[in-house]
């Protein structure tokens, strides 16, 4: 008997070496941690399973001079976050690469299927040369049924991948089709074709770094979602956004406890909205203030920053967070804001989190870059984000609300539950500047005609009480009090039943 467990713990010890110490060790030199280290720090203290420690690549014609490695490149199986089941994938570098075979793309597949069946989040946590070379179209075939899962999955269960170093060709794919990327500063990278094929085809010369690193994906291109500094911060911070999310698209997102009183008033908010409404304010001073111990994880913070977004807590339950920032562009809504904020709305409608949406939005941002790249069909896609969602949506406009952006921005009118203002909003079609010249064409030079005719708009039109007076505003309320307001007004919500109509699927604009 003791031969057959000696024999047991022989074949795992020689599987969680993987590569091998060399290629352990030239890992930690690049400073990432190995497959199985990232699971240890991800998961709660010994709560992992793993799951095909044995599996190993089919030989085929070119394989069959490579020793094959237990694992065959990828950890899997699953464990828990603060108590609640996760499945997770984490490749390993230090076997082939870590890329993917199909017996590697087997094993993954396995973990979605079985997290499907109970209703539980995937993290994948990829390190992967790509498709294993020597497999030909066996790993492709590998990674379509893993794209197949991710789409099944989509609005099931959430879906998160941390980028931990190469992630290339089709690869990226997975992880795009997941509800968020995480990619860790220096030592992850990802892109469709690599600098030696960009220089071929464009003769653009550019690093790794340069095409496809943390910084290029959270400032430009608006594939990730955050970049963090090393790997262990990384697996931190998905740990922190776990926390605030359902396990599936059945149940509410968990409830964490808190000191925060419900009705914590905040008379600093009184005088948050300077008086002459061309200066700016910080939305996010906002958002610490309002939320359960200031607690308010920002997702996209360095791309599209004219909008805010993010998950937060009042009452201990995960609400999601839009807000138009008005320190950059004026909180103007532009292409790359409106598909940033889109998407997030659809997450959240997809996962029972109530959309709190803060209003301070002079319109779209005006000029022919916008309108060439095609504001109208990417403005659309907010619009029609919040219109569809069926959860519950508290809106509180602070300042501006202008224009076409006033109806997209959770207005009472695409089904806002209750929609609230503070003292200093100005509901209108336009700025009161912009109003005056139209309308008074005949005075425009003539600027104390025009100054004053531009004071009488405001007063008549910049205000929030004829939107009140026609109840497309619920209240208008004291800044001070907004957090009270906001949580009993969930408390209200809690049970709101609201279906859209059936169809197979919307047709939203892509
Ligand atoms: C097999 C691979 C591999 C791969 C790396 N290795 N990528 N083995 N298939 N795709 C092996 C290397 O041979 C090496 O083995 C070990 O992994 C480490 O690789 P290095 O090159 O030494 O590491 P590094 O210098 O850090 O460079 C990493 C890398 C590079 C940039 C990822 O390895 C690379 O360019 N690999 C090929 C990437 C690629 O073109 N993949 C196919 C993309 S197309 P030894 O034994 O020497 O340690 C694709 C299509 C997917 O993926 C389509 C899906 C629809």
């Amino acid at each position: 008997m003791q031969n057959i467990l000696d024999e047991l713990e022989a074949r795992r010890a020689r599987a969680r070496l993987g590569g091998g110490e060399k290629r352990i060790e030239a890992q930690h030199s690049k400073g990432k941690l190995t497959a199985r280290e990232r699971i240890e720090l991800l998961v709660d203290n010994g709560s992992f399973e793993e799951w095909d420690m044995f599996v190993e690549q089919e030989p085929n014609e070119l394989t069959r001079d490579i020793k094959p490695i237990p694992a065959d490149g990828v950890v899997t199986g699953w464990g828990t976050i603060n108590g609640r089941t996760v499945f997770i994938f984490s490749q390993d570098f230090t076997v082939f690469g870590g890329s993917l075979s199909e017996s590697h793309a087997g094993k993954i597949c396995k973990i979605m299927d079985k997290a499907m069946i109970v209703g539980a989040p995937v993290i994948g946590l990829n390190d992967s040369g790509g498709a294993r070379i020597q497999e030909g179209v066996g790993s492709l075939a590998g990674y379509a049924e893993v794209f197949q899962r991710n789409v099944n999955a989509s609005g099931v269960i959430p879906q998160i991948s941390a980028i931990m170093g190469p992630c290339a060709g089709g690869a990226v794919y997975s992880p795009a089709m997941t509800d968020f990327i995480f990619m860790v500063r220096d030592t992850s990278y990802m892109f469709v074709t690599g600098p030696d094929v960009v220089k071929t085809v464009t003769h653009e010369e550019v690093t790794h770094e340069e095409l496809g690193g943390a910084a290029t994906h959270n400032t430009r291109s608006g594939v990730a979602d955050g970049s963090f500094e090393n790997d262990i911060d990384t697996l931190k911070q998905l740990r922190r956004l776990f926390d605030f999310l359902p396990s599936n698209n059945r149940e509410s997102p968990p409830t964490w406890p808190t000191n925060d009183p419900f009705d914590r008033a905040e008379p600093s908010l009184d005088s948050l909205v300077p008086l002459d409404s061309a200066k700016p304010y910080d939305i996010k001073e906002l958002i610490n203030k309002i939320v359960d111990d200031s607690d308010f994880f920002e997702i996209q913070a360095d791309y599209a920053a004219n909008i805010v977004i993010g998950l937060a807590r009042l009452e201990g339950q995960t609400v999601g967070v839009v807000a138009n920032q008005p320190l950059v562009l004026a909180g103007c809504l532009d292409i790359d804001s409106s598909k940033k904020a889109a998407r997030f709305v659809r997450f959240c409608d997809c996962f029972n989190i109530p959309i709190i949406t803060f209003v301070d939005v002079p319109g779209f941002l005006p000029g022919t870059a916008q309108e060439y790249g095609g504001i109208i069909k990417h403005g659309a896609k907010l619009l029609f984000a919040y219109a569809e969602a069926t959860v519950p949506k508290i809106t509180v406009i602070t300042r501006k609300a202008y224009g076409g952006a006033y109806d997209v921005m959770s207005s009472k009118h695409i089904r806002g539950d209750l929609n609230y203002a503070w003292p200093t909003a100005e509901i209108a079609v336009m700025g009161p500047k912009g109003a005056v010249e139209i309308i008074y064409r005949e005075d425009r030079d003539d600027p104390a005609k025009i100054e004053s005719r531009t004071e009488e708009y405001r007063d008549k039109f910049a205000n929030p009480f004829v939107a009140a007076q026609k109840g497309f505003i619920d209240d208008v309320i004291f800044p001070r009090n907004t957090r009270r307001r906001l949580c009993r007004s969930l408390r209200l919500l809690k049970n709101k039943k609201l279906e859209n109509p059936w169809k197979k699927h919307d047709n939203i604009p892509l």
